[in-house]
């Protein structure tokens, strides 16, 4: 269906989100390290849509700033007052105009429609003028209810509207509306607010396309999948789910988690086949290890590239930019942050390595920082092959440290040291025999003065 007809993606996103009780818009709360919203666009994007447009409210600068990180050509369109769904589906009219094609409706703030569900949809939509997404609710609460005969859909009554008999109702509205675009902003231009909520109703357009005599059919997905997120502990909940997910997805593909509930994953997270993840690992976005790393405990990775039989932790920092190469090894209390650590290259111990390149083979001693900033700006240190930096060495950046050579433990390095030179710069030992002693005796004898 997506391959021989355009789609248009509408996100519904407009809605104020009171019980969140913050600043920030709902749909850019993150779950799984990306904002809701990610995940309903995420959901969609098996429509292949050509177009993405937002229907953002309450904050919709944060939002359209936020969501174009994700996709560059997304509409974003302000419905200013939320007089219902319905009526948020019109803002995305004019954005839409000369588009031909579906319309396919999410909500922004239920992250969990599957990819499945979505192809359900599609086909659906094969054969009827409109389709929505049904699900069978146990405890069906305020949900709308899906009023069908046969294979058709005939109306959706919202609870507050609802007869008794149509409260007995478990078919409820999944809250996904797909028909043809321009169809869908006709008939909604017949929707009107007449209900107990007073508000334009989105699926009041079934009842409208049956009235036209056009067939309006339902497809059915699990309840857990329409799940919205309304409040603080819906987030919670929802990111337990996600987590729950994503770890059985990342161990089916060939990982060991030796205490999965321990070790949390991004949206993003890619790991590969035979790594193994120890317990209290924290994985933020934008982290793909390749097969055979080992990520030891209670390590945190963001941004970050680890490669083929890499060691990491425990206890490491890989912030944006770490960059590690096939068999390299961060140790504990390390922090990398944009720098390349080249092929079996070691930093083992207590280290500060930012805005760095470290060559293959070198090994940087215990407490070594690359002083990068200077307050003002940041600067670049740059070690060759084979270097051995010695513990506690100062790199002043910018600096270079050629290949295989070194420095002596406790050296502030300011200048360039050239390959094989050994660099030394720190204040010689200077010994003074029996004064320890003398001293201790001098400080005894005052103290004994004191009383
Ligand atoms: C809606 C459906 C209901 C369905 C339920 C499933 C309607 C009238 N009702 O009810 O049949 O069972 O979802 O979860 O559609 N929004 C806007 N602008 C508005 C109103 C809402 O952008 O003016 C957005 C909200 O931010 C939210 C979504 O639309 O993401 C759904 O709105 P909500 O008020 O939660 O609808 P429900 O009452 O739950
Ligand atoms: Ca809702």
């Amino acid at each position: 269906m997506s391959a021989d007809k355009n789609t248009a993606l509408i996100i519904l996103a407009a809605g104020r989100g009171t019980r969140m009780n913050s600043e920030l818009p709902k749909v850019l709360h993150p779950l799984g390290g990306v904002p809701l919203v990610v995940h309903a666009m995420d959901s969609a994007a098996r429509a292949e849509p050509e177009r993405t447009v937002i229907v953002a409210g309450h904050g919709a600068e944060a939002v359209s700033k936020s969501v174009r990180e994700y996709n560059e050509d997304a509409d974003i369109v302000l419905q200013e007052e939320q007089l219902g769904t319905g009526h948020a589906v019109m803002q995305a009219r004019e954005a839409l105009s000369g588009f031909e094609g579906n319309a396919l409706v999410l909500f922004g703030d239920t992250p969990f429609i599957s990819k499945e569900t979505i192809d359900k949809l599609l086909t659906a939509r094969e054969n009827h003028d409109v389709v929505l997404l049904g699900m069978d609710s146990a405890d069906p609460k305020r949900y709308g209810r899906l009023v069908t005969d046969g294979d058709s859909l005939e109306r959706v009554v919202e609870y507050k509207d609802a007869a008794p008999h149509e409260k007995r109702i478990t078919l409820c509205n999944g809250g996904i509306v797909a028909a043809d675009a321009s169809l869908l902003f006709e008939l909604l231009d017949q929707v009107s607010n007449d209900n107990a909520s007073g508000e334009y109703y989105l699926p009041d357009v079934v009842f409208l396309a049956r009235q036209r005599g056009l067939s309006a059919g339902y497809v059915i997905c699990a309840e857990e999948e329409t799940q919205g997120i309304n409040t603080r502990s819906d987030l919670a909940i929802a990111e337990k789910l996600f987590q729950d997910m994503k770890r059985a997805e990342i161990m089916e593909n060939g990982v060991t988690l030796a205490a999965p509930e321990t070790v949390f994953l991004s949206y993003d997270t890619v790991i590969g086949r035979d790594s193994v993840i120890e317990p209290n690992v924290i994985f933020g976005p934008g982290v793909t290890v390749e097969s055979d790393a080992q990520i030891r405990a209670f390590s945190h990775l963001e941004g970050c590239h680890v490669s083929r039989g890499a060691q990491v932790g425990p206890y490491a920092r890989l912030r944006p930019g770490a960059e590690l190469s096939e068999f390299t090894r961060i140790g504990n209390f390390v922090e990398v942050k944009n720098a390349q650590i080249h092929e079996g290259a070691k930093v083992n111990h207590l280290s500060y390595i930012g805005d760095a390149e470290i060559g293959a083979g070198s090994n940087i001693g215990a407490g070594t920082i690359t002083c990068n900033y200077d307050g003002v700006m940041k600067h670049k240190t740059t070690i060759g092959e084979r270097a051995f930096i010695g513990s506690n060495t100062m790199l002043i950046a910018p600096v270079t440290v050629g290949d295989e050579a070194m420095t002596a433990s406790g050296s502030v390095i300011t200048s360039d040291v050239e390959a094989g030179a050994l660099a030394v710069a720190r204040a010689r030992q200077d010994v003074k025999p029996g004064l320890a002693r003398r001293l201790t005796d001098k400080l005894k004898a005052i103290k004994a003065k004191k009383g």
